[in-house]
């Protein structure tokens, strides 16, 4: 009998299961040809005894050898090395003559995004100077890995691997509508959430449900560049409504929705995007009146109400009595990874029902497993810690940030310091225009925008949201000194 206790190494803290420690072992000593084909591997109870586990431990890691085609079980002898090992010699993928390349260019012509939809390879730069998004370095990965990781070993993970509502885990759904009642003063269930990947997706498939081609959409002038072309893509015409310091001009909508109603309302009143100004409470007053008073449906885009500074946050629109006009939009990906894909839209049951059979065109369902982690962290509070320790974070960030642009920028530049959000919208003097200070500034290692995007079908504003969330001090006085050295 081979000493197997010294020839499979098992570590019960490793984060392999111990049945796959196990199953891994033996296929190295067979691939080793330790355990020659045909030898019959001990019985499960002796192997238990030899390795000092479960017997159920060593039945799960034969099953496993059985189901990757190690072992086969042989009536009266029971489980023996297989004749016929698997091929697991690695192939070379050599070009083979006579098969043709893979064409470079479609066919046939297709449908185009508007250029301004191109991806940024930000991940080529040693140094960013992103759009406004969270730091990941702070988000609780190891929590969230470590609750992704136990589901496995619950029992009701067949389920939650097989089914899942295409609305997303109503785990999530639930301790969610909690955060937002707590938060935002929802008065909202689980019926009246949707979990989606991210606000972006929110907004298309909100969008989608209330436009028809030829619809119009009063939107900010200038706007959050990829709420617009999820409006145009649909077909529908843009109102452009003016923004200042207030947030949107609501007189200037009141006149439009007096001539004729449009189909929608899109606005994001807690930090405008791009300019990242708070509509001021009368104005949010004013445009529930319009709401109501017209019937005007609204996506109310909440993307970053969780990071507010300098007073409490405002309350959405939506927690007001809407008569179901207005849908919210908000996102955890900036308040843990703009990689973790995980946004909601809430509505009324019905808009929520009928959003998810929208989704189903695209998309089956999210990612539960995600989902459900989170629901744990959102459960036994982890997540609200986070988020209390992100925004202590980000406040000292947003004011360290605007003293050094201030100190080193001087009157290269002007901003407002934001009330919250993870952005300064600086709008550069013509002198610099931004084109030429981001190549520069690329050049030495350190990505800015352009400004392009900010300007999507808008005149030129020579201005770009700097995000100072992700930068720790020492990054945001090394970008800022590259940026004194190329204006
Ligand atoms: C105003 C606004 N809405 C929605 C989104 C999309 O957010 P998410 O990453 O959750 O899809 C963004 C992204 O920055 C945004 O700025």
């Amino acid at each position: 009998m081979l000493p197997f206790r010294t020839l499979i190494a098992i570590s019960k803290n490793s984060g392999t299961p111990v049945y796959l420690q196990i199953a891994n072992g033996l296929v190295n000593l067979i691939r080793e040809g330790i355990i020659k084909p045909g030898t019959a591997l001990p019985g499960s109870r002796e192997m238990a005894k030899l390795l000092e586990v479960h017997r159920q431990t060593v039945v799960a890691a034969y099953e496993e050898l059985f189901a990757q085609d190690w072992v086969e079980t042989v009536p009266r002898k029971g489980v023996m090395v297989a004749q016929h090992l698997p091929d697991i010699k690695a192939r070379t993928l050599k070009k083979t003559p006579g098969i043709p390349a893979y064409a470079m260019n479609a066919g046939f012509s297709f449908h185009k995004m508007p250029a301004a939809v191109s991806p940024i390879r930000m991940g080529e730069y040693r140094l960013l100077i992103n759009d406004g998004f969270p730091d990941s370095r702070i988000a609780p990965v190891e929590l969230l890995m470590r609750e992704y990781k136990s589901l496995f070993n619950k029992p009701s993970m067949k389920q939650v691997l097989m089914y899942g509502s295409t609305a997303g885990s109503p785990n999530l759904r639930a301790e969610l509508g909690r955060f937002l009642s707590d938060t935002r003063g929802l008065n909202i269930n689980v019926g009246n959430i949707m979990m989606t990947h991210g606000a972006q997706m929110a907004i298309f498939i909100a969008a989608r449900m209330i436009l028809q081609p030829g619809s119009t959409v009063l939107v900010g002038e200038s706007n959050y560049f990829m709420a617009n072309i999820i409006f145009q893509q649909l077909g529908a015409k843009l109102i452009r409504v003016p923004v200042d310091e207030n947030g949107l001009d609501v007189d200037e909508i009141a006149r439009i929705c007096k001539k004729k109603k449009p189909d929608l309302l899109y606005v994001i009143p807690h930090h405008h995007h791009p300019t990242t100004v708070t509509m001021s409470s009368e104005r949010r007053m004013k445009l529930l009146q319009l709401i109501r008073e017209y019937k005007l449906p609204a996506i109310e885009d909440d993307y970053d109400f969780d990071f507010h500074y300098n007073s409490s946050p405002v309350l959405p629109l939506a927690s007001a009595d809407h008569g179901g006009l207005v849908v919210y939009i908000g996102s955890l990906t900036k308040s843990l990874s703009t990689s973790i894909r995980i946004g909601y839209l809430v509505g009324t049951a019905d808009f929520i029902q009928e959003a998810a059979m929208f989704r189903r065109m695209v998309d089956t369902r999210g990612d539960n497993l995600m989902e459900e982690a989170l629901a744990v962290l959102f459960k036994n509070g982890d997540m609200v810690r986070h988020l209390k320790k992100s925004v202590k974070l980000y406040h000292e960030r947003r004011d360290l940030f605007c003293n050094l642009m201030e100190k080193e920028l001087g009157e290269l530049v002007s901003f407002r310091k934001p009330a919250g959000g993870m952005a300064v919208w600086a709008r550069f003097h013509k002198r610099n225009p931004l084109p030429a200070i981001a190549a520069k500034a690329a050049a030495k290692g350190l990505y800015i925008s352009d400004g392009a995007s900010y300007n999507y079908q808008t005149d030129s504003q020579n201005a770009l949201r700097m995000g100072f969330a992700s930068l720790n001090e020492k990054e945001m006085e090394e970008a800022f000194s590259i940026l004194r050295s190329v204006m």
